[in-house]
């Protein structure tokens, strides 16, 4: 039998295993999936025991992603964009690590509003944390030219920013409906709006019809940011899809086959967030 996990600290949380457990019995794989909680500090020895321990590889979540990366004997150029790893396998003794988050938020965004790089050069992006960086390293690499970057705390803003010289520009909030006219792309990596959190207020009047919604939050699966858009009309990608497509390039190289998003598994997790 072949197996896999994800690390973190809270875990209990993590819906991962029922999407690896549903291509597993889809595609009839001999294998599993499970959840490790592994302590804050304690990602490197279990990733350097990860064979010892019978696991083929292992997603890493919050708040190990930055840890694995350092931990690895190799790293895919995505991340080490990035600076970090959440998808991670050995190979003749060697750790190997990419990160799926960016491919994940690109693929989804490819599926949910296909064509929306043609005409993207201007994108804005609210928050600076470990999703804005891919994120932001992501839509660069698909050709947009100019990010617009606005956080709460400016100086993490400043910091991806240095990385992408000329590329990005850094603004606070109360600039934003000054800015939203000039968008092509608006994207949420904020956890405003997720259930639980304060909400991501945020008046779309201003955004032209043609551009383009986007929110990593997937609890609720629609946010009031994405349901305001598209009520005014904008074309809209959910978070759910991200964390679908997150979870393909682990599968592929754990258990050899390259696992499809369908609708099925779509409908599976929907109901599962929905139920909590
Ligand atoms: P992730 O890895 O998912 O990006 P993170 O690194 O904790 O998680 O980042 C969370 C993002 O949500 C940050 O941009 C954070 O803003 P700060 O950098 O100022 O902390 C943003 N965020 C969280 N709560 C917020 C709030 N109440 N108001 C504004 N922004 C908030």
């Amino acid at each position: 039998m072949i197996r896999a996990c994800c690390i973190g600290w809270p875990i209990h949380h993590v819906r991962s295993p029922l999407i690896h457990r549903f291509w597993l019995k889809a595609y009839g794989i001999d294998g599993d999936y499970s959840r490790e909680a592994v302590e804050p500090g304690g990602a490197a020895d279990f990733l350097r025991t990860l064979a010892d321990r019978g696991f083929a590889g292992c997603n890493v979540t919050i708040p190990h992603k930055e840890a694995a990366f350092a931990a690895m004997d190799e790293v895919e150029p995505g991340a080490v964009a990035v600076g970090a790893v959440n998808t991670v396998w050995h190979d003749g003794g060697r750790l190997i690590g990419m990160n799926s988050d960016v491919t994940g938020f690109l693929r989804n965004l490819d599926d949910q509003v296909p064509g929306w790089d043609v005409e993207v050069g201007h994108a804005v992006v609210l928050g600076a944390g470990g999703a804005a960086r891919g994120i932001v390293h992501g839509l660069l690499s698909r050709g947009v030219e100019i990010v617009t970057l606005a956080n709460r705390s400016r100086g993490k803003a400043e910091a991806i920013a240095a990385g992408h010289p000329g590329r990005i520009r850094v603004v606070t909030w109360d600039d934003l409906p000054a800015i939203l006219p000039g968008a092509d792309l608006l994207v949420n990596t904020t956890s405003l709006g997720m259930s639980g959190q304060l909400p991501l207020v945020l008046p779309l009047d201003a955004l032209k019809p043609s551009a383009v919604v986007s929110d990593i939050v997937y609890v609720p699966l629609t946010t009031p940011l994405l349901a305001d858009a598209a009520r005014r009309g904008h074309r809209t990608a959910e978070g759910l899809g991200m964390l679908l497509h997150q979870a393909v390039p682990g599968f592929q190289k754990w258990f050899g086959v390259t696992p499809e998003v369908t609708a099925e598994l779509h409908a599976l997790l929907a109901a599962d967030i929905r139920g909590h």
